[in-house]
């Protein structure tokens, strides 16, 4: 009951969907990508991602279909609704779905992210939301005496319950006497398989082999608790991997005073998205972060996406950083089995952070959207 969905999206998130190797040609893949441009500086970074995607696509020999979704604040503007009821059928049928971002000074934000992002994240059952954050040569953390590479670390944000659960409502609505309640929920089913991930994930990685898990279960007794409890008999499981727990509010010291510790972090659905706001920016700019939203049973389509949002602050003026959006397609391209493809996409990335001739003025240079865009795809190899 606390899962279903309460915003209305029409259609079933259930249907499973083909695998996209079905798809694929002789010799080469055909990559069905749904694109959610979105708001704000969405359709700017998006349009630098498609940009390199089409040249990965020359170089690596795939053929991506990008299906273009106008869904967003212009279509709710003109219909009502964030997104048409076909939604589901539409996304359920693509290989993997690229946002932008979502969000509009004159829509309430509560609307516009609870009719298209978060229930695309909870109807995919995407439980897994990856945010790397690494420290790139050629890039400045805000830090002091921090150089390239001593940071590197991992965000694996629970993304389907939490504290982002719709279970709740107003009493007395608008009255002096008004009451709202907003109910965490927190499965052990939920926080199992998040856990297990993040400890694969570290296996994985092969770098630090260090699983750290955030709660505040001293005064969370409940929700907190469970996870825990649960993160403590997971760990057990992986007797490779060292463990720690901290509490949310040491943690955000610690992502400042030793980022360099950390290497794969768990957390609910609100922590991780607080911490990995701080740790893209203790890794240069909130431009830089990628997101893979996954559903690592592989029924659903994942999504990926800049950890930023519209920025309606810089929108239209065409200097948002491309980077974390072209990132965020390198982690799509991995996702799809294209390992060569997305190395290529982080080497061009890194190439051009290095060099430090062309980056947009969040990494204190003077270069526009598009002109980032085309460093990186004139560096795809
Ligand atoms: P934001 O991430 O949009 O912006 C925060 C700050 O970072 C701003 O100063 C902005 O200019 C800067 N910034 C963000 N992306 C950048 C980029 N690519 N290059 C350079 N600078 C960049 O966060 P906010 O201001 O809290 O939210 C704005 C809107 O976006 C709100 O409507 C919010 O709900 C929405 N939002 C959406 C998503 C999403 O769709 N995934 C994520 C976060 C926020
Ligand atoms: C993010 C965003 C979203 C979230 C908002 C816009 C609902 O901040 O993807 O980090 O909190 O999940
Ligand atoms: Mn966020």
């Amino acid at each position: 009951m606390f899962l279903k969905i309460v915003y209305n999206l029409g259609g079933s998130f259930s249907q499973r969907r083909k695998g996209y190797a079905k798809d694929a040609k002789k010799g080469m893949p055909r990559l069905k990508i749904a694109v959610i441009a979105g708001d704000g500086v969405g359709p700017e970074v998006i349009g630098g991602a498609k940009r390199v995607l089409e040249r990965v696509g020359e170089r690596h020999a795939i053929e991506f279909g990008f299906e273009d979704l106008d869904w967003g604040a212009e279509y709710y503007f003109r219909h009502g609704r964030m997104m048409p009821p076909s939604a589901v059928e539409i996304l359920g049928a693509c290989d993997a779905i690229l946002l932008g971002a979502v969000g509009h000074p004159d829509i309430p934000d509560h609307v516009t992210l609870n009719g298209l992002l978060l229930p695309i994240r909870r109807g995919f059952d995407l439980y897994a939301n990856v945010r790397p954050a690494v420290l790139y040569a050629g890039v400045e953390s805000p830090l002091a005496g921090r150089k390239a590479g001593d940071i590197d670390l991992v965000v694996v944000r629970e993304n389907t319950e939490g504290e982002y659960a719709p279970v709740g409502g107003f009493l007395y609505h608008q009255q002096p006497q008004e009451v709202a309640i907003q109910t965490a929920v927190f499965t052990r089913r939920g926080i199992e398989r998040v856990v297990r991930f993040a400890f694969e994930l570290a296996q994985r990685r092969n770098k630090k082999k260090r699983v750290t898990s955030i709660t505040k279960s001293n005064a969370q007794a409940f929700g907190m608790v469970l996870w825990d409890r649960v993160f403590a008999s997971v760990a057990e499981q992986f007797p490779d991997i060292e463990t720690e727990t901290l509490l949310v509010d040491a943690a955000a010291m610690n992502f400042v005073r030793r980022p360099e510790s950390f290497d794969v972090v768990v957390a609910s659905n609100l922590f991780g998205d607080i911490l990995s706001d701080l740790s893209a920016m203790v890794t240069g700019s909130i431009g830089l972060a990628p997101s893979a939203n996954l559903d690592p049973t592989r029924r659903h389509p994942s999504m990926f996406e800049p950890v930023h949002g519209s920025a309606p602050d810089i929108a239209g003026k065409g200097i948002a950083n491309p980077l974390a959006a072209i990132l965020s397609a390198g982690l799509m391209l991995e996702h799809l089995g294209q390992s060569g493809a997305a190395g290529a996409v982080e080497r061009a990335v890194t190439a051009v952070l290095a060099e430090g001739q062309v980056r947009t003025p969040d990494l204190g240079g003077d270069s526009s959207t598009r002109q980032v865009s085309e460093a990186v795809a004139g560096r795809i190899g």
